[in-house]
């Protein structure tokens, strides 16, 4: 399937992961509108009214990505309710209401890909709430891929990427570890997920797929 002129936006797409898609998918002859918080157009996952604002102002798309994310770690004792309403808020309910209100918007041949990561299939303590996100983020993909079809809806794993979150003095070491661990033996690369969503958008036969790029971490 050929991006050329297809219209993608990619909720999160100004920075880490998104903005390589964005990059490649540009390349490629698409028409990107990258959405975020301090972007424009602006949109906040966590705000309904903000959902529909940037549907409308949309219109039609031929492919809708979202990757936003709210952490809300720690060991479960300690957690903040509102943190962990945050967090559902950006990874689970802002894409049931991106779907809701995108519905009718998405041009034949369309797609929406939705974020998950490997922490769903590989938790560790204080990771509660991702696990628990993410997990859900791949069941959501099955069930919008059958309820919106023939809309495609699709989810990519990021195992650990160097992305720009991981920026800071504990950097270096977190990544061998994960580097010596994994079976991928390497940290994975912005690149390496892009090229897993481009695979999404574009394979009209890939449906309620969560697509696990996480060089193997959810095994070891
Ligand atoms: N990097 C990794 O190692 C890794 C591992 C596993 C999974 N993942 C997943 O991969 C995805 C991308 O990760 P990344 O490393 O590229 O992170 P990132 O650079 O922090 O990207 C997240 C993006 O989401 C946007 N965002 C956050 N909250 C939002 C909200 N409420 N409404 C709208 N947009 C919101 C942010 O933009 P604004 O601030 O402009 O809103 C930001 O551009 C995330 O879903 C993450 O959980 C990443």
């Amino acid at each position: 399937m050929d991006l050329t002129d297809k219209k993608v936006v990619i909720i999160g797409g100004g920075s880490g992961i998104g903005a390589r898609l964005a990059a490649d998918l540009t390349a490629a002859g698409a028409k990107v509108i990258v959405a975020g918080r301090t972007t424009s157009p602006a949109v906040d996952l966590t705000d309904e009214d903000s959902i529909r604002r940037l549907a409308e102002e949309v219109g039609e798309a031929d492919h809708l990505v979202s990757l936003a994310s709210a952490p809300a770690n720690g060991p479960v004792a300690e957690l903040d309710r509102d943190a962990v309403h945050t967090a559902f808020d950006a990874k689970v309910i802002g894409p049931i209401l991106l779907a809701k209100h995108f519905t009718g918007r998405i041009r034949p041949g369309g797609s929406i890909l939705l974020f998950s990561g490997f922490i769903g299939w590989r938790p560790s303590p204080a990771r509660v709430v991702m696990a628990t996100t993410n997990v859900a983020v791949a069941a959501l993909a099955e069930a919008l891929a059958v309820e919106l079809a023939p809309v495609r809806v699709n989810a990519v794993s990021p195992g650990i990427i160097d992305s720009g979150v991981w920026d800071g003095p504990g950097k270096q070491a977190l990544f061998e570890g994960v580097a010596a661990k994994n079976p991928a033996r390497r940290v994975g690369q912005p690149s390496d997920v892009s090229a897993a969503a481009l695979l999404a958008l574009t394979n009209p036969f890939l449906t309620g797929a969560t697509l696990h790029i996480d060089g193997g971490a959810r095994l070891a």
